[in-house]
C-alpha cells in the first residue's frame, strides 16, 4: 500500500478548520469556571487557608478546600484511617490537610469567568507547616525498594528474573557495564487537560474531558460518585494529543464533578501549562545499570539489567524498563531486577513507549558499547545475535521480520558508506555520525465491541467507545469497513469518544487496531451475514443456500464469487424486507493463540547526526525507521505515527528534562520555553518503511500496534550516532551540548 492509495485523515478537516469540539469548547448554559490552587512546598500540613477575601471578590461562587469541600461518596473520609496515606493508595482530593508534593491541589475556586476566578486564587492564602523532603532521585537512590505491589503479586512480570545462569559474565571475554540515566520527561500535548462537568440531578454526570478511555474514566467517575455506570456520560471526541497522559483520571476531573454538583451548574476546569507539570503525570526519573558479557565474536554470554524509577509515596507506578532485555536478543543467560524510590512528587505515569523506550536507551546504547569493543559492526553484532524464537517465554514468535526492517532501513539509509572509527566523517566542519537501534513493544489486545449499522440509503455507520488522541482510529476504522463490506470510505462514518458507544478499551499500549479493529472486522462480518439471510430470503433469489464466503462485496452491492454478474445492492435488500436499517454488534478478544505463541511488534531505527565540534550542538540530519507491525491498515496515517514517534524520541534524546529545584520541590522548566520539544526546524527529512505483512496469529486482520514502537528505539538511536561523530558516549539523556563541548 502506497501513501495514494491511503485514506485522508477522517476528521482532518474539522481540525485544520477550527470546527473539531475539543473538550474545553462545549458551550454549555450556565457554565462556571474553575482553577485549581496548588502546594508550594513539597512535603509537610497545611496549617490554614484564608479564603474569605477570596469569596468575596466579584463573580466567585465558591471555593472549595478540604475544610469545606463536600464529601466525593466513593471515598468517605469517616472511613479513612488517620494520617498520610500508605504506600498503593490512590491520591485523595481536598481529603486532609496533609501535602504530598508540589504542586498538590489545595483549593478549587469556581467563579462566573476564568479571569474572576484566576483573580480569587491569587486572593487565597495557605499557610503550611514544611517537613523535610525528598525530591532528589539521584541523591536518594539507595532507598529504591522492591514495590509493595511486586512483593504482593503472584505472578507479576516486573519480579526478578533469571534464565540461565547469569553469573557467567564474570568469566565473558568481553564486558561492558554502564549506568544509563534518564531524567523526568512530561508529555506536552498542546491541548492541555479539560474538563466541563454537568449533573442532571443528583445522580446522573456528563463529561466533556480530556481522557484516553472514555470507558475508564466512566468507571472510575461512577465509583467517585457512587453512580450508577449507566448514569456517568463520558465524551472525549477530540483530542490535541496525549502521550498516555490522559489515560487515568486525574483529580482536576473529579475537582470540576465536585464543583458542579455543589453548584448545581455546569464546570468547566483547564488546567494551566505550568500545571501541566504536576497533574497528569510524566515519564519518571529513570537510572538503570547494564552488564552485558559476550565473546570475542560479539555473542553474547549474559546480560544483567536492573532499572530503579521515580515513583510518589502514595502510588506505585510500575515500567517496562527491563523487560525487552529478556526478548529481543538470543542470550542465554539473563538477570533483571526492578525498583522503585519513593519521593515527594506526585505519581508518574506512562508516556509513549513506557518503560520500553527507557529500558531500549540502555540495551541498545550497551550493544553499541559493545561493538566497539568487538569491532564489529552495530548492525552485523545485532544480526549476530538475532533471536528466532522468545528465549525468556521458550515460545515461537507469532511472526518477526526484524531482519528485514534491518535490511530495508540499512539500504535506504546508506548504512554501508559509514566509516568504522568514531570522529572519523566529517561534514563542512561538522562531525557526522551514523547510528542505529533496535526496538520492541509487546502486543496487546483487550476485549473491544463495535457496532456496524447499514442505513437503506447504503451508508454506514460504525460505532465503538475507543479514542483517538491523534492516530487517526477513525481513519483506520473506516478503512477496516470499507474493506469488509465493499462501501466506499466516503459512505462509512465512524464514531467514537462517548461512553454511549459499544464497550472499548482506552487508547494505550499501541492496542486500539489490534483490540478495536478486531470488532469492527468481526461486526461487519455478522452484519454481512445478516445481509445474506436477508438476501436469501428474497423471492426466487440466486443467494439461496449460499455460504458467506462464496459471496462478495463490492461496490455496495453483494455478489456471487462465481458469477459476478449475478448481484444486488445492499440498499435493495433493505428497501425489499422495509428495514430502515440492519445492524450487528459484535465482541471481540484474543484466544487461546496468546499461550501458543509470543506476540510483538519490531522495529529499528536509523540516524544520521550532525555535531559542531565548537559549540556541541547536535542536529539529527537524516532519519530512517523501518517496522513490522503486521498488515498496514492505512499507509498515510501510519507513516505519520512513525514520523511522530521519531520526533518525540529526538526530544528524548536531545532536548527533554524537567529541571527541578530540589530547595523547594518544584520543577523550574513548567513551560515551552524552558522545556523543550522539537520544532519544525529541529526535524529532518525522515524515511518510513512498513514490512506490512498479516501476523496471522494475531487477530484475523492481522496487525499489531505501531504507536509505541514508533519511538521505543529511537534516542538510542541518537545517542548512538552521536558517539560515532564524536567518541564521546553519553549515557545521560538529554544529550545537550554542555555534555559534548
Ligand atoms: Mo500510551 S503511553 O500507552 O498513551
Amino acid at each position: 500500500m502506497t501513501d495514494k492509495e491511503s485514506l485522508d485523515r477522517v476528521g482532518g478537516p474539522e481540525k485544520v478548520a477550527g470546527t473539531a469540539t475539543y473538550s474545553a469548547e462545549y458551550h454549555l448554559k450556565n457554565l462556571a469556571h474553575a482553577i485549581l490552587v496548588t502546594s508550594i512546598i513539597a512535603k509537610g500540613e497545611i496549617t490554614g487557608i484564608e479564603t474569605r477575601q477570596a469569596e468575596k471578590a466579584p463573580g466567585v461562587l465558591v471555593v472549595l478546600t478540604h475544610l469545606n469541600s463536600p464529601e466525593i461518596p466513593g471515598n468517605p473520609k469517616a472511613v479513612q484511617p488517620a494520617g498520610r496515606a500508605a504506600v498503593g493508595t490512590a491520591f485523595r482530593l481536598f481529603h486532609d490537610h496533609y501535602i504530598y508534593f508540589n504542586g498538590q491541589p489545595v483549593a478549587l475556586v469556581v467563579a462566573e469567568t476564568p479571569e474572576k476566578a484566576r483573580y480569587a486564587a491569587s486572593l487565597i492564602e495557605v499557610t503550611y507547616q514544611a517537613e523535610q523532603h525528598a525530591t532528589d532521585f539521584e541523591a536518594n537512590i539507595s532507598h529504591a525498594a522492591l514495590p509493595v505491589n511486586i512483593q504482593r503479586s503472584q505472578n507479576s512480570p516486573f519480579k526478578d528474573y533469571e534464565r540461565g545462569n547469569p553469573g557467567a559474565i564474570v568469566q565473558a571475554e568481553v564486558k561492558i557495564e554502564a549506568t544509563y540515566t534518564i531524567p523526568t520527561q512530561h508529555h506536552q500535548p498542546l491541548e492541555p487537560h479539560a474538563t466541563i462537568a454537568v449533573w442532571e440531578g443528583d445522580d446522573k454526570l456528563t463529561v466533556y474531558d480530556k481522557n484516553q478511555g472514555v470507558k475508564s474514566t466512566q468507571g472510575n467517575l461512577a465509583q467517585a460518585f457512587k453512580l450508577k455506570r449507566e448514569n456517568v456520560k463520558v465524551v472525549s471526541k477530540y483530542i490535541g494529543g496525549a502521550f498516555g497522559s490522559g489515560i487515568r483520571v486525574w483529580p482536576h476531573t473529579v475537582a470540576a464533578a465536585l464543583a458542579a454538583k455543589h453548584l448545581k451548574r455546569p464546570v468547566k476546569l483547564v488546567l494551566g501549562r505550568e500545571q501541566m507539570f504536576t497533574s497528569v503525570g510524566y515519564r519518571p526519573y529513570t537510572i538503570q545499570k547494564l552488564a552485558i558479557g559476550a565473546d570475542r565474536n560479539g555473542k553474547l554470554v549474559a546480560m544483567v539489567h536492573e532499572g530503579t524509577g521515580q515513583t510518589s509515596q502514595y502510588e506505585e507506578h510500575l515500567e517496562r524498563t527491563i523487560l525487552a532485555t529478556r526478548a529481543l536478543y538470543a542470550c542465554p543467560n539473563v538477570a533483571t531486577k526492578y525498583r522503585l524510590l519513593n519521593l515527594d512528587v506526585n505519581t508518574p505515569t506512562w508516556m509513549r513507549g513506557p518503560g520500553d523506550a527507557t529500558g531500549m536507551f540502555a540495551l541498545e546504547s550497551a550493544l553499541d558499547e559493545l561493538s566497539y569493543a568487538v569491532g564489529i559492526d552495530p548492525l552485523e553484532l545485532r544480526l549476530r545475535n538475532y533471536a528466532e524464537m522468545d528465549h525468556e517465554r521458550n515460545l515461537p514468535w507469532s511472526a518477526k521480520s526484524l531482519r528485514k526492517c534491518y535490511e530495508t532501513a540499512a539500504e535506504a539509509f546508506g548504512w554501508k558508506n559509514r566509516a568504522a572509527a568514531p570522529g572519523s566523517m566529517k561534514h563542512k566542519g561538522m562531525l557526522t555520525g551514523y547510528g542505529m537501534a533496535s526496538s520492541l513493544y509487546g502486543f496487546h489486545r483487550h476485549p473491544a465491541q463495535a457496532k456496524a449499522i447499514l442505513n437503506r440509503d447504503g451508508t454506514l455507520v460504525v460505532q465503538s467507545a475507543t479514542m483517538d488522541i491523534g492516530p487517526g482510529t477513525g481513519t483506520a476504522m473506516t478503512r477496516i469497513a470499507a474493506g469488509r463490506l465493499g462501501i466506499s470510505s466516503s459512505k462509512i462514518r465512524f464514531d467514537l469518544g462517548s461512553s454511549d458507544l459499544p464497550d472499548a478499551p482506552g487508547q494505550n499500549g499501541s492496542s486500539t487496531i489490534p483490540s478495536v479493529g478486531s470488532a469492527v472486522y468481526a461486526a461487519c462480518e455478522s452484519l454481512k451475514n445478516k445481509l445474506l439471510t436477508l438476501a436469501a430470503a428474497m423471492p426466487g433469489s440466486p443467494f439461496q443456500h449460499v455460504i458467506t464466503e462464496q459471496v462478495l462485496f463490492k461496490n455496495g452491492q453483494m455478489l456471487l464469487e462465481k458469477e459476478t454478474s449475478t448481484a444486488i445492492s445492499l440498499s435493495e435488500i433493505l428497501e425489499h424486507h422495509n428495514l430502515q436499517q440492519v445492524d450487528a454488534q459484535e465482541d471481540s478478544r484474543s484466544g487461546a493463540e496468546r499461550d501458543k505463541y509470543s506476540m510483538y511488534s519490531f522495529g529499528c531505527h536509523f540516524v544520521e547526526v550532525q555535531v559542531n565540534p565548537l559549540t556541541g550542538e547536535v542536529r539529527v540530519t537524516r532519519a530512517v525507521t523501518c517496522a513490522d507491525v503486521g498488515k498496514i491498515i492505512n499507509h498515510k496515517t501510519a507513516r505519520s505515527q512513525a514520523i511522530g514517534g521519531l520526533v518525540g524520541g529526538i526530544g528524548m534524546a536531545l532536548m527533554e528534562a524537567s529541571v527541578m529545584d530540589h530547595r523547594f520541590g518544584r520543577y523550574v522548566t513548567s513551560d515551552f520555553a524552558t522545556y523543550h520539544i522539537p520544532v519544525h526546524a529541529d526535524i529532518p527529512q525522515m524515511d518510513v518503511f512498513f514490512i506490512d505483512e498479516a501476523d496471522q496469529h494475531v487477530n484475523a486482520i492481522g496487525a499489531k500496534g505501531l504507536g509505541e514502537i514508533a519511538i521505543v528505539g529511537v534516542a538510542a538511536a541518537v545517542a548512538n550516532a552521536v558517539f560515532h561523530a564524536t567518541g564521546k558516549r553519553i549515557r545521560e539523556l538529554p544529550i545537550t551540548p554542555d555534555k559534548l563541548v
